[in-house]
C-alpha cells in the first residue's frame, strides 16, 4: 500500500463506488425542498439549498468524489470537533473536562436551559454551542489573533493549510448572534469562560465561518478514524486518546438531539454544521472485506438545507444510505 497520493482512484470498485455516489446524489438532491438554509445567519440563508456534494477518501489515500464535492462551505459547528482536539492536545483530557463535560443533552445546539438548572453549570458537552464558546476560550494565546493561529496549526497538520475566513459570513453571524452572546456572558458569570467574553465570542465565530470543502472534512474524518494516525503523511499528527474522546463526543453528540437516530440507523461518529456539512470518521471494520471502505474511511458531505434540528436533509439521507449499503455502522 503507498498511501501517497490523494487522486482519484480508477480500480473497478472504486469507479462501482462513483457510479452509487452519483445515483444516490440524483436520489437525494431534491429532498433539501423538505429543508431550509440557516437563515438566523443571514449570510447563511443565501446559500443555493439544490447543492449537494460528497467526498470519501480511504486509508491508501484514493479519493473519491461526487456532485458539489468542491463547492466551498463555511465549518459552523464541524470547527467544534477541531476546536476541542486542540485544546485536548494543549491541556489534555482530564484538564478540558473540568471545563465542559462529556455528556448528551437532548437539546437544541443552541439551548441555554441546562446551565443553569445543573450546578455549577459546567456546559454538557463540546458539540452545543454553550460547551463549545468554552473550549473556544480555551485555545492556546492571549489574543483572538494567536488563539485562531493555534486552531491554524491544527488545520495544517491535518489538511497541509489554514482555511480562509469567510468574513461575510463571520460579520453577518457576529452581528446577529444574540444567543451565542447570552450564552457567553453567563457561562462567564459562572466561571465556565476564561478572558474576556466578546474576545471568546470572536474566536468561535471565526472558527465557524472558516471555509472548507468535502475534500478538507473527508481527509479530517479519514484521520480520526484512523484514531490521528495521517495515512498520506504517514504520522500520528493527534494523540490516540484524544481521537477516540472525540469521535465518541461526534457519536453521543454530534448531530445535536438526533444523535441517538443517528447512532442507531447510521452508527458512525458524525458531526454536522448548520451551513450543511456533514464529516464522518468510519473506523475499518472486518466483517464487510467484500464492502468499499472495509479499512475505514474518511466522508465529507456538503448540502445547505437543514432540518429543524439543524443537520443536512439530503446530506443526512445519503450518509445513511452509504452506511446501510456499505455496512459502515460501528455497532
Ligand atoms: O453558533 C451557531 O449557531 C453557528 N455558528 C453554528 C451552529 C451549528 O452549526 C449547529 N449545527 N448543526
Amino acid at each position: 500500500m503507498s498511501p501517497s497520493i490523494l487522486a482519484p482512484s480508477e480500480t473497478e470498485q472504486h469507479q462501482q463506488v462513483s457510479a452509487q455516489l452519483l445515483h444516490w446524489i440524483d436520489q437525494f438532491k431534491d429532498a433539501a425542498s423538505q429543508g431550509k438554509c440557516a437563515d438566523y445567519i443571514p449570510a447563511l440563508g443565501k446559500m443555493n439549498p439544490h447543492q449537494l456534494g460528497v467526498t470519501v477518501i480511504g486509508t491508501d489515500g484514493t479519493m473519491i468524489t461526487a456532485g458539489d464535492c468542491e463547492a466551498l462551505f463555511t465549518l459552523q459547528s464541524i470547527s467544534k470537533v477541531l476546536s476541542l482536539v486542540a485544546v485536548c492536545m494543549e491541556y489534555g483530557i482530564p484538564y478540558v473536562l473540568q471545563r465542559v463535560d462529556a455528556e448528551p443533552t437532548g437539546d437544541a445546539f443552541n439551548s441555554i436551559i441546562r446551565l443553569e438548572m445543573s450546578k455549577p453549570g459546567r456546559p454538557y458537552n463540546p458539540m452545543i454551542n454553550a460547551g463549545a464558546i468554552t473550549v473556544s476560550s480555551m485555545l492556546a494565546g492571549d489574543s483572538v489573533a494567536q488563539k485562531m493561529d493555534s486552531l491554524n496549526k491544527l488545520f495544517i497538520q491535518l489538511i497541509g493549510t489554514a482555511p480562509v475566513l469567510n468574513e461575510e459570513v463571520f460579520e453577518s453571524e457576529w452581528n446577529t448572534a444574540h444567543r451565542n452572546r447570552a450564552l457567553a456572558y453567563y457561562l462567564k458569570d459562572i466561571g465556565f469562560l476564561d478572558g474576556d467574553v466578546e474576545s471568546a465570542l470572536e474566536v468561535y465565530l471565526k472558527q465557524c465561518a472558516l471555509e472548507v470543502t468535502t475534500k478538507d472534512t473527508a481527509l479530517i474524518g479519514l484521520i480520526l478514524a484512523l484514531d490521528g494516525y495521517h495515512p498520506i503523511r504517514q504520522e500520528q499528527v493527534i494523540p490516540k486518546d484524544v481521537a477516540r474522546f472525540t469521535k465518541s463526543l461526534m457519536l453521543t453528540c454530534g448531530m445535536y438531539n438526533a444523535s441517538g437516530k443517528f447512532a442507531a440507523f447510521v452508527g458512525v461518529p458524525t458531526k454536522s454544521g448548520v451551513s450543511g456539512g456533514i464529516l464522518s470518521a468510519v473506523p475499518p471494520r472486518y466483517r464487510s472485506r467484500d464492502l468499499p471502505f472495509a479499512d475505514g474511511c474518511g466522508i465529507g458531505i456538503f448540502s445547505p438545507s437543514i432540518d429543524e434540528v439543524g443537520n443536512s436533509v439530503a446530506g443526512s439521507l445519503l450518509l445513511k444510505e452509504m452506511a446501510q449499503q456499505w455496512d459502515l455502522s460501528i455497532f
